[in-house]
């Protein structure tokens, strides 16, 4: 194979950033992801690919549950701040403020426009991350904002 044209195609698929979070009881998991598709309209599927070695991977397959966050155009420096070790600091995660989503009690970032709760179907184990798919069970809107898209901010997570 050619090892660079591979890394240039997968680097040209267009992604967005969220960031991903999960809890079990008072251990909390937050991080900035990007390898995220919605996978099926009914049930509402999406697939994630988590990083193995991860404390979200870890209580994301003690619990199957997560919450997912879409990151605004002008949320950059937020996304920065999660891919850190999570800290958590009273109700905010790593700096940022958080509250318990309505269906699991998980960690949503109070500051980013759009959220879900999703519950766990399968963890296919592939790699050096495990694709995730799971079920969204609620969602919610509080502004309307454009997404922060990979390929404005000059990171790459892939190839
Ligand atoms: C640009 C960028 C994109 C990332 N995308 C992913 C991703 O799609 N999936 C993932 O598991 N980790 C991704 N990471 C790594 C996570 O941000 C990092 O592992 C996360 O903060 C989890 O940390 P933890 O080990 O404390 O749970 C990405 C990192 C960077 C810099």
């Amino acid at each position: 194979m050619d090892l660079e044209a591979k890394k240039k195609v997968l680097r040209s698929f267009t992604y967005g950033l969220y960031i991903l979070t999960a809890r079990d009881g008072e251990e909390y998991a937050a991080g900035t992801v990007n390898w995220v598709t919605q996978a099926s309209f009914t049930p509402p599927l999406i697939a994630l690919g988590v990083k193995r070695d991860s404390r979200l991977h870890e209580l994301i397959g003690r619990t199957g549950r997560l919450a997912l966050m879409t990151l605004a155009q002008d949320q950059k420096q937020i996304a920065q701040d999660f891919f850190k070790p999570t800290v958590r600091e009273g109700s905010t995660l790593n700096g940022h403020p958080f509250e318990p989503s309505p269906t699991f009690g998980l960690p949503l970032l109070t500051e980013l426009p759009y959220w879900l709760e999703a519950e766990v179907r399968h963890i296919f184990e592939g790699g050096d991350h495990s694709v995730v798919v799971a079920e969204v069970v609620e969602a919610g809107v509080r502004f309307e904002a454009k997404p922060l898209v990979m390929w404005d901010t000059g990171w790459f997570y892939g190839g």
